[in-house]
């Protein structure tokens, strides 16, 4: 008897013991003070999405730049450890299914598993990817998207002031790819939107033909109509390209100029970037770049590179961005007074295979830290 109740004891012991360790995560970096999230907030961001969970590949960004590392597709304890001993921020990216907007028990659920996420890996916040179509006449879906940011920001913030809860949102606040969100809500109750200043050709109303992934002009646009809604400027940081898009051409002009391509409709367009292919900038670089036609040309209708190359019979025209073409867009963002830049993604640059590639890319950066860049 004595003995089964000492057993029974042990068992009990044993059992709470267990929970406490699945309860309480215990700090995996090797200086315990690394797990403590990173506090107060850069004047400016330099705002990066990192792809590759392979330390080859992150111990190569600029970290002497870096203030936020957003994990896709995986979530790394070596880059939190990493990150913060640089101070900068590591954080969640998530996503939500439209046909649960509305659905109060769905987002509060879902927004406490983010919280419990972020913080059992000791990361510093959750950066909000939701790209969905809302028609503009769907008040309710749009309110929903709203009310899932903001009890995500009440959430995060009412646990730790220093998480940091940012969402991505398309190049231009005029509905693009039928997006009507409420952009000035959504900046309310953020600490910033990511403005994703990329795959401008998603919905092409002109002629079918090839373009820039990233134009200047658009843009400059877009980054206006938000400040116009208006959406403060220490709201928006400017998002661009590390990589670029190969399109076969049906059809190309004897200058090798205009390269018209397939019709591949994207909500609700005839014509959209879909009929081209995404490539990094290295493999652009290196590859690409070496087997064309034409060379590297300039498109002064929107300040950006671009060339063609012949492969099977097939002419393909490619256009991209490099440091030329971001240095303008950085400069923008830095005149413009915005919150800061960044970029999708950290990993479409091959610090291995292509290391002046790569330095050039991270070079063309904002050096915010280093405070020279007010003095433009
Ligand atoms: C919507 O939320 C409910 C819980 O309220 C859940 O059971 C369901 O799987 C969710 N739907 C989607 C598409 O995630
Ligand atoms: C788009 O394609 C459809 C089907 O081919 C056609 O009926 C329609 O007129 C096209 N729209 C435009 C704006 O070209
Ligand atoms: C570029 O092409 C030339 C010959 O066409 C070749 O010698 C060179 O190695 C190539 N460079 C790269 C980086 O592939
Ligand atoms: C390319 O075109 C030429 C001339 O029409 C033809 O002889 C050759 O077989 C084609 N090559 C391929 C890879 O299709
Ligand atoms: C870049 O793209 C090429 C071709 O798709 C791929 O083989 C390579 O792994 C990519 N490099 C990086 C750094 O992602």
């Amino acid at each position: 008897m004595i003995r089964a109740i000492h057993l029974c004891i042990v068992a009990i012991f044993c059992y709470l013991l267990s929970v406490t360790e699945a309860g309480i995560v215990s700090c995996p970096c090797s200086d315990s003070s690394l797990c403590q999230l990173i506090s107060g907030n850069p004047d400016k961001e330099i705002f990066i999405f990192s792809l590759s969970d392979k330390p080859t590949a992150w111990k190569n960004y600029d970290w002497k730049k870096v203030t936020t590392v957003v994990m896709v597709g995986y979530v790394s304890h070596d880059l939190m450890c990493y990150a913060h001993r640089y101070g900068a921020r590591a954080v969640l990216i998530g996503n939500f299914p439209t046909s649960n907007l509305t659905n109060i028990d769905a987002r509060r659920m879902w927004v406490k598993e983010q919280l419990q996420k972020t913080q059992s890996n000791f990361l510093d916040g959750i950066n909000i990817d939701y790209e969905d179509a809302i028609p503009k006449d769907d008040i309710n879906v749009r309110d929903g998207y709203t009310q899932l940011v903001s009890e995500t920001y009440e959430t995060f913030k009412n646990a730790n002031k220093n998480y940091q809860v940012t969402v991505d949102v398309a190049w231009s606040p005029s509905g693009i790819d039928k997006r009507f969100y409420d952009y000035i809500a959504l900046s309310a109750v953020t600490d910033f939107l990511f403005v994703m200043s990329y795959d401008e050709q998603s919905q092409i109303h002109g002629d079918c033909v090839a373009g820039a992934n990233s134009g200047y002009y658009k843009t400059f646009k877009g980054l206006e109509d938000y400040l116009t809604l208006p959406v403060p400027r220490s709201k928006l940081v400017l998002g661009i390209p590390w990589y670029g898009y190969v399109y076969p051409c049906i059809m190309i002009s004897e200058d090798g100029r205009t390269c018209k391509i397939r019709q591949v409709p994207f909500r609700g367009v005839n014509c959209s970037d879909a009929a081209g292919k995404e490539y990094n900038f290295s493999f652009i670089k290196q590859t690409l770049l070496n087997h064309s036609t034409t060379g590297r040309r300039w498109d002064t209708d929107t300040m950006s590179p671009y060339f063609d190359f012949n492969y099977d019979n097939i002419t393909y025209q490619v256009w991209y961005d490099d440091p030329e073409s971001l240095s303008l867009k950085y400069k923008l963002a830095v005149m413009s007074k915005l919150r800061g830049v960044g970029m999708w993604n950290a990993d479409a640059v091959d610090p291995i295979q292509d290391q002046e590639g790569t330095k050039m890319m991270w070079d063309a950066l904002p050096d915010y830290k280093s405070k020279e860049i007010y003095l433009n």
